[in-house]
């Protein structure tokens, strides 16, 4: 076994070496080499007899120059050999890392020749229209701000997750066809084929997985979680589907939960974002009651300087209303008119002064919730969980669950009658923490395929019908339209 596993990973390189491809960036260390470079055509200059050929890969950008061409459009991929010669004094580029040299066309192959594209890629993007970015996303992605978000979304992911890791984190994933969650969004359906007329949920999180794991004794959790939610989309909130990361302990206070995550995004920043400065460390603490009076709102900008894109005001907001009182007009997923909704959702611990209140005024009780806020967006919230099966009986019938909603979530009352650590945790959103940190306009600037707003996805045009085949199959008849 050790033997095989050595040998397809040495087999492995040289397939790599075999392809004596050189990279853009590689080339500098070439000068006087001949070279063989694959990639984009970025932009062609056609003077007469001599051709400039911009090729861009994923390392960069290098000016490759030739005679005699065949002709060549933009986006084309193309297979260029020649040599690399440095370039003369006054024709070096300093605003590109290969400025000093350019490569001398001796072969151009063109491996795939390019049309016309439908939308320009060379700008920001922002001012095209959104569905024509998303219907071409494969294109848009090109764009180099987009292409940089999404290689920086992947540094941050695998910052995260080694950060985790080091710390004794399992990552564990958790089922995408389950039941529905409480987290107070609409859910997704999904019919089930094999027991007709019923259906699974997509998961709004996965709270109630993470907290039996926690019954399970894994202790320390994560997880890069879809989320999936049926809510209006805004700037900083996806239409469908989002990532969280997902985290989850046993044995932790709630100040454990809070210095771990802010010891973790911090480190994050000064590794992975040198040019940017975190405004006050550590994060400030602010009652729910001190953000609302003070700044009108539960999750305030604490920038100095709004228009500077490198200051980043992170703040914790605690001590929150356990519960809010429900409007005509929120969407909360069946709680039979009673007075109160859970502030984050109905698994988040009471304050224990406060329990007391619990029974006479119940609108005075804090909850153990935590949200994480940067630049006026709540990037992350979590709390400490109810342990104790009376007093997650007693947060049921205070949102008005009836009996029928009440065995919707039997098993985390069972589950919780055999030997439930006292545990917590928090969920940041990876979407709005990116859009967040670059600046970007919205959470859909940092997704590789985000659902459009008017709920299309990217490229594959979902949702669409199914056929009758289908819906006879799932027992589905569907209203005249
Ligand atoms: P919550 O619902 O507060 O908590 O979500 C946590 C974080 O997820 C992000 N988020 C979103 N990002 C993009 N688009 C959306 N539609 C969207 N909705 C939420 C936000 C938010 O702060 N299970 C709990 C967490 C816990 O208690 O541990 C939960 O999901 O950044």
């Amino acid at each position: 076994m050790k033997i095989f596993s050595f040998l397809s990973r040495v087999n492995l390189k040289t397939t790599i070496q075999d392809m004596q491809r050189t990279l853009v960036l590689e080339s500098i260390e070439k000068i006087g080499e001949t070279v063989k470079e694959q990639g984009w055509v970025d932009t062609v200059r056609d003077h007469g007899k001599i051709t400039f050929i911009d090729l861009r890969d994923r390392s960069g950008i290098i000016q490759c120059v030739g005679q005699n061409l065949e002709k060549v459009t933009v986006e084309s991929v193309v297979e260029i050999t020649g040599k690399i010669v440095e370039r003369p004094e006054k024709l070096i580029n300093t605003d590109i890392k290969t400025g000093k040299i350019e490569l001398q066309i001796e072969k151009l192959e063109i491996l795939s020749l390019a049309s016309e594209l439908p939308l320009p890629i060379d700008t920001d993007g922002y001012d095209i229209d959104e569905n024509v970015r998303t219907k071409f996303r494969y294109l848009d992605l090109r764009r180099p701000r987009m292409a940089r978000n999404i290689r920086i979304r992947s540094k941050v992911t695998q910052f995260l997750r080694n950060y985790l890791h080091e710390l004794e984190f399992v990552e564990i994933e958790t089922p995408i066809l389950t039941k529905t969650t409480p987290e107070g969004a609409r859910d997704f359906l999904v019919p089930s084929r094999l027991q007709t007329g019923k259906f699974y949920a997509l998961p709004q999180s996965p709270q109630q997985y993470k907290q039996l794991l926690m019954v399970a004794g894994m202790e320390r959790y994560f997880q890069f979680a879809r989320c999936f939610r049926d809510e209006d989309p805004r700037k900083d909130r996806a239409y469908g589907e989002f990532t969280q990361l997902d985290m989850e302990m046993s044995f932790v206070e709630q100040n454990d939960i809070l210095d771990l995550t802010e010891k973790m995004f911090s480190t994050l920043v000064t590794e992975l974002f040198p040019e940017k400065r975190i405004k006050e460390s550590p994060w400030p603490r602010i009652s729910h009651k001190l953000a609302k009076e003070k700044y009108g709102n539960d999750k305030p900008d604490l920038r100095a300087d709004k228009n500077d894109p490198n200051e980043l005001a992170f703040c914790w907001i605690v001590d929150f209303p356990l519960f809010t009182e429900q409007s005509k007009d929120d969407f909360f997923y069946g709680s039979g008119g009673a007075k109160w909704a859970p502030s984050h959702h109905m698994f988040t611990s009471p304050h224990p002064d406060d329990l007391g209140l619990l029974e006479i005024d119940p609108g005075k009780v804090r909850g153990l919730q935590h949200d994480m806020v940067l630049n006026g967006f709540e990037v992350g919230g979590g709390s400490i969980r109810i342990h104790d099966p009376k007093i997650q009986e007693k947060v049921f019938k205070l949102i008005g669950f009836s009996e029928k909603q009440k065995a919707q979530f039997e098993h985390m009352l069972t589950a919780f009658t055999y030997g439930v650590p006292p545990h917590g945790g928090i969920a940041p959103g990876l979407d709005r923490f990116l859009m967040a940190v670059l600046g970007e306009t919205s959470v859909r600037e940092v997704m590789a395929y985000p659902t459009s707003s008017s709920g299309q996805t990217a490229v594959l045009d979902a949702p669409s019908e199914a056929s009758d085949e289908q819906l006879k199959e799932l027992g589905i008849k569907l209203d005249e339209k």
